[in-house]
């Protein structure tokens, strides 16, 4: 197995980080051999608590029964650890820092400020009946309003549910029906690249399906003409202008859960992933602090969506809980020009940054030189999230980005995860370009094969598996708990199952090979492939549908559909357009099909299961490695198919 470059740890960082090489080692062996011990001090450190817990982990990992319980017995709020407790020492310090998508507006809250406005929307939404346990749904654009309502959820014990902006009003409709949520949290549009995004009419056309949603709270952020049906939507600002600001964080028990995030897997429609109160917060902070080496005053930036997991995580609670500077950004990296992420660096004195590959790739098309227009000097960490990073955007990150100067951290983790699970440590980790390295505290991960789970020792690659939980873990899928078993804890007993494949190297590094299921990883957004064919199969033409990832340049992976139309139904590029159109209305635009290719039938094995693996490797223009198509039902239709294979 050959070992690729290593780019040891900058002693300027190693000899002000919080956690450097000698210190990870000694930590981690604590953290894996008293676990209880270790997290129990995390606790302490990281959370402030109104109870002591009675028992640090109590769980079962299956095959039948599952349940996984941090800090039992204790009691903590959220909103009040990432707010009311910093107010004395840090109450006028930037909470957040807001970049709008125009380069000349921009916004600051402070810890104070933010409380503030933390607090009236609490009672806001308690006037509107909402109930500790309540779900609520946000579907915002990126503005502090977005982070208010998470928080104003956490502190009265209410469980958000954000849609992330870009979803289609279906997606929407179909999440607030999932969880029962009454009170919807919109804008009147979103804007991002010039461009306007219109949020509440998408929720009108979502809402028109779910009666009962009662409220509508919608935040005038362009104020663009709206539609308004009386009683149930209400302007935010008028809601905000009566409220009290003085509402008391609710004591939550540690296992109660703090928010819901649909996300895509192989089967069916995208789960509604549960996360818990004080399991989550200690592990967003702790991560935030160590994966990044944050310090105290520094200025951080994650640059993705509140609507996913990362913003989450990474842009709200950990931060936050450290009394960090987060910034907030609406726009996107290539408005007005190619160079607003190295502006907005410049501007703010950014000198954390996290970003995902799929934007590290589209700016590196550009050049470098919108990079090098820009001073950077402020940057002292990177960060990669989403996918794997391929080692050629990790070079051009860290040299022309970076200057050679800054650490990045490839942080491997997911929805599911709630945090960091394998990454590097600044001040730690040696690095190798494309390799997400060493677990993270607490977190034991092994290789098992794919095909009947026997445990790889050593170098090795199969699929990525953890042996115990860390309390940043899901809980649950939201009210299909089978669905939860079956899906990570059933193919391989014993285990949580990641769906990633990885290979470990001598040095025990791992490096992360993508989905072995059939969930595609589309500019870092997850997509399930049975999604994506629900919706294609809507339209009269199509009979039958197959969707299958494929190497794409920038976003990862592309989404190539092979599609059997109906008898009697010509194949047209009009056709074509209007499937396109049809997934993208159906899910949201981060569903657009790349390639359609007409499929006169699709391969089948003699029972009827569509052979995936010989679709992949057509798309992925690999016809000399087919492997065995013995099992087929009828092997021509893979000729026909290479035959007619859409060019790319
Ligand atoms: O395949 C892995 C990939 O993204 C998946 C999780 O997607 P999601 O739940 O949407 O969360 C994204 C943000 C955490 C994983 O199963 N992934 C995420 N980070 C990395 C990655 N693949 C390789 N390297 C990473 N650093």
């Amino acid at each position: 197995m050959s070992e690729s470059k290593i780019y040891p740890v900058p002693p300027a960082i190693a000899a002000t980080a919080h956690i450097n090489q000698a210190r990870y080692q000694q930590l981690y062996q604590q953290s894996v051999k008293d676990p209880d011990g270790f997290w129990a001090e995390q606790a302490q450190e990281f959370v402030t608590w109104f109870q002591p817990w009675t028992r640090v982990l109590d769980y079962n990992y299956g095959p039948d029964e599952v349940y996984i319980r941090w800090f039992e017995g204790g009691k903590l709020n959220v909103a009040y650890n990432c707010l009311d407790r910093h107010l004395e020492k840090r109450g006028d310090q930037v909470a957040i820092v807001w970049e709008s998508d125009d380069p000349n507006v921009d916004r600051r809250l402070t810890y104070r400020e933010l409380h503030t406005e933390v607090c009236k929307l609490a009672n806001v939404l308690k006037s509107r009946g909402v109930n500790k346990g309540d779900r609520v749904c946000i579907y915002m654009p990126m503005i502090p309003e977005a982070a208010v309502a998470m928080l104003a959820c956490a502190r009265i014990g209410a469980v958000h549910s954000v849609v992330f902006g870009g979803f289609s009003p279906d997606s929407l409709r179909d999440r607030i029906l999932d969880s029962d949520c009454r009170v919807l949290i919109t804008a009147d549009e979103g804007v991002r690249g010039g461009r306007h995004v219109p949020l509440k009419k998408n929720a009108d056309h979502a809402m028109a399906e779910c009666p009962d949603v009662t409220t509508c709270l919608v935040v005038k952020r362009t104020g663009n003409a709206v539609e308004w049906r009386d009683g149930r939507d209400i302007w935010y600002h008028d809601a905000m202008a009566g409220a009290s600001d003085q509402c008391a964080a609710e004591p939550m028990d540690a296992e109660d859960p703090l928010f819901i995030l649909y996300t895509s897997g192989s089967t069916g429609k995208p789960k509604g992933v549960l996360h818990t109160t004080g399991g989550y917060l200690v592990f967003a902070a702790m991560t935030h602090r160590y994966s990044f080496d944050y310090q105290d005053g520094e200025m951080y930036w994650c640059t993705a969506d509140v609507g996913w997991v990362t913003g989450h995580t990474y842009i709200v609670y950990g931060p936050l809980a450290n009394g960090a500077k987060s910034l907030m950004f609406e726009g996107i990296p290539n408005y007005p020009d190619m160079s607003r992420f190295w502006q907005v660096v410049d501007k703010h004195q950014v000198n954390i940054f996290y970003t995902a590959p799929t934007a590290i790739r589209a700016l590196m098309r550009a050049g470098e030189a919108p990079v090098k227009q820009t001073s950077r000097a402020s940057l002292r960490i990177l960060g990669s999230v989403g996918e794997p990073i391929n080692p050629e955007a990790w070079e051009w990150y860290y040299h022309v980005v970076g200057d050679g100067r800054c650490p990045i951290a490839d942080t491997w983790w997911q929805t599911e995860t709630g945090g960091h699970l394998i990454t590097p440590l600044p001040g730690a980790t040696p690095l190798k370009p494309g390799s997400a390295t060493q677990p993270f505290f607490g977190v034991v991960p092994a290789l098992v094969d794919a095909t009947d789970g026997t445990p790889i020792a050593g170098a090795g690659e199969g699929a990525l598996v953890i042996t115990r939980p860390w309390p940043g873990q899901m809980r649950t899928v939201y009210g299909d708990h089978q669905r939860f078993i079956d899906t990570y804890f059933k193919q391989y007993p014993g285990y949580y199952f990641s769906g990633d494949g990885a290979r470990r190297d001598n040095d025990g590094d791992y490096w992360i090979t993508g989905r072995i299921d059939d969930v595609l990883n589309v500019s870092g957004h997850r997509l399930g492939t049975a999604e994506i064919e629900s919706a294609l199969v809507l339209h009269s033409a199509v009979a039958e549908a197959a969707v299958v990832g494929y190497p794409h340049d920038i976003k990862g992976q592309g989404i190539y559909a092979y599609v059997t139309v109906m008898a009697g139904i010509t194949q047209t590029d009009e056709l074509k357009r209007e499937l396109v159109q049809l997934v993208r209305n159906e899910i949201g635009a981060i569903a657009t099909v790349d390639i359609i290719q007409w499929a006169p039938s699709l391969p089948k094995t003699r029972s009827g299961k569509i052979m995936r693996r010989i679709l992949r490797k057509i798309a992925a223009n690999e016809i000399s490695t087919l492997g065995d198509t013995s099992t087929l039902a009828d092997p021509t239709v893979v000729e026909e198919l290479i035959a007619h294979r859409a060019n790319q």
